[in-house]
């Protein structure tokens, strides 16, 4: 019988400090990064926009010896049903291009009847939507090559009467999987939950052994209606305290984490690197033996 996803990605080996970046980026291009930056990151997070049929020239562009994971997006893993076959063979076959250790899918929906909607529609925070997205991970994780590891989404508002730290928990034990802990997401939560001023409120609700990777990214908060709402910028913006404050609470009480994702999209090489220097920095003062 095949291992659960969870054993599986508690094998893969300890990245480190790694970028993310959208292959079909003009900034940073990861060409440059790689000649240029090496010693800058561990790995890199590669993302495609959910592309697979243009994949196989940027891909092998990435040297071997470049560690990477893969990021995919059109699985709609919190969806009411399993999503089309296309999506799923496409991840296959990037899988197959990058023999990634595990695969990264935000907990949202992208795709409404067949279309691409520009919005991250987040779980809806119920167990009905548990029980779906654990028969889709499920479903997933018999046919993908590499474990899917599912990441906390952008919050702008809440459906549903869970608590976040209790969903993500429910599905990572119900599915037996890994989880990306996204910092500037989990926040974006709070926000919307009016708990901004204490980015890890609740935060035991959370099984935090199932943490297998943390992203951190450039965003801004935009007022409104008396509060804020999270926006993501990537690279294009400097990574919010909030985001350092759960970085430097939580690594130390991270038992199985094997990567630290920087996303990047939208910045300059130099800046790229400036902030995984920055990670790197929180790494050596708080969990220095991490590694
Ligand atoms: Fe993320």
């Amino acid at each position: 019988m095949r291992k659960s996803p969870f054993k599986r990605v508690l094998a893969a080996p300890v990245l480190g400090v790694g970028l993310g970046i959208d292959i079909y980026d003009q900034h940073p291009d990861f060409r440059k990064l790689i000649a240029q930056h090496r010693a800058g990151f561990d790995f890199l997070e590669v993302y495609s926009r959910g592309d697979w049929e243009n994949t196989d020239v940027p891909f092998s562009e990435i040297p071997d010896d470049v560690p990477r994971t893969y990021h995919h997006e059109g699985l709609d893993p919190v969806a009411p049903a399993l999503c089309p076959d296309g999506p799923i063979a496409g991840c296959v076959k990037n899988q197959t291009l990058l023999g990634p250790p595990w695969t990264v899918e935000e907990l949202a929906v992208r795709h409404i009847d067949g279309h691409y909607t520009d919005f991250f529609f987040p779980a809806i925070l119920n167990r009905e939507c548990v029980h779906a997205t654990v028969a889709n991970l499920d479903a997933l994780n018999t046919v993908l090559h590499a474990p899917l590891l599912p990441e906390n989404a952008p919050y702008e508002f809440v459906v549903g009467d869970m608590h976040l730290g209790d969903f993500l928990t429910e599905v990572a034990h119900g599915a037996d999987c890994g989880l990306v802990l996204d910092l500037g997401h989990w926040w974006s939560y709070q926000l919307c939950v009016g708990k901004g001023e204490t980015p890890d409120h609740g935060i035991e609700r959370l099984d935090l052994s199932r943490v297998i990777e943390v992203h951190l990214a450039g965003a801004r908060v935009e007022p409104f209606a008396g509060g804020g709402i999270y926006r993501d910028l990537h690279g294009a913006g400097p990574i919010p305290e909030a985001s350092l404050y759960l970085l430097r609470t939580l690594l130390p009480g991270l038992p199985n984490l094997k990567a630290i994702t920087i996303e990047v999209e939208n910045a300059t090489e130099g800046a790229a690197v400036a902030q995984a220097r920055q990670a790197r920095e929180v790494v050596q003062r708080v969990r220095p033996d991490w590694r």
